[in-house]
């Protein structure tokens, strides 16, 4: 399973990238609304300068003729972005158009496995299913990412899955037991993955034990 690191705040990416692990960025209207610059181009220009994977840009239209023009602008920000569009009628004929042109697109805001099936027929590269989002209204939201992991492969359908909205370090594990293909995580929560106190204890120990031999 890749990481995908949650955020479009610069700072955060810097770091995480530096540590060698994130494939990718996915940012969302609402993530660079909490960003100084909150001028979706610089941001994202930013972090595809740090980031040479994949990094999701949403559009803001609603309709489908205007969703299509706002992607193509998006997708010439960078050769690595990858457009967000929310499963809609609307979003799946913007995104039929621009896959054939070749524009990778992530469907966003997946709450079901018809909508995943529909994104992936309509030539989507990604799949967003949100699994916090789900599971605060009472669903188990990474049961949803197992079922479309497991329609995609009864069909080979090559869009990718990403489990999004997660919130917590058990949404990373749970995550790539169910063979989701991406995690996109909150920058805290992958600095949660890192840690472990067995990890803090065992290096104390060993450098304890070193320096009584070596005094
Ligand atoms: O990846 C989607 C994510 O940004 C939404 O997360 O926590 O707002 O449901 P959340």
């Amino acid at each position: 399973m890749l990481i995908f690191l949650d955020t479009a705040n610069i700072d955060e990416i810097r770091e995480a990238a530096s540590l060698g692990v994130i494939s990718g960025v996915t940012t969302n209207p609402s993530l660079v609304s909490k960003e100084a610059t909150a001028d979706y181009e610089t941001v994202v220009k930013a972090i595809c300068s740090i980031v040479s994977g994949s990094v999701s840009a949403e559009v803001l239209a609603e309709d489908a003729e205007s969703m299509v023009e706002e992607a193509r602008v998006k997708a010439s920000w960078a050769p690595n972005v990858t457009v967000k569009i929310p499963i809609t009628a609307d979003g799946l004929k913007a995104t039929s158009t621009l896959s054939k042109e070749n524009i990778k697109i992530n469907m966003t805001l997946c709450f079901s496995v018809n909508q995943a099936l529909l994104a992936a027929r309509a030539g989507a590269a990604y799949v967003s299913p949100f699994v916090g989002r789900l599971d605060d209204i009472g669903h188990d939201g990474m049961e949803l990412v197992s079922d479309i992991v497991e329609m995609y492969g009864y069909y080979e359908l090559p869009t990718k899955v990403i489990a999004a909205s997660i919130r917590h370090t058990l949404h990373c594990v749970t995550a790539a037991r169910a063979g989701a293909d991406i995690a996109t995580v909150p920058y805290k929560v992958l600095m949660q993955m890192i840690n472990h106190p067995l990890t803090d204890t065992g290096i104390a120990r060993f450098l304890e034990d070193w320096r009584r031999v070596s005094q």
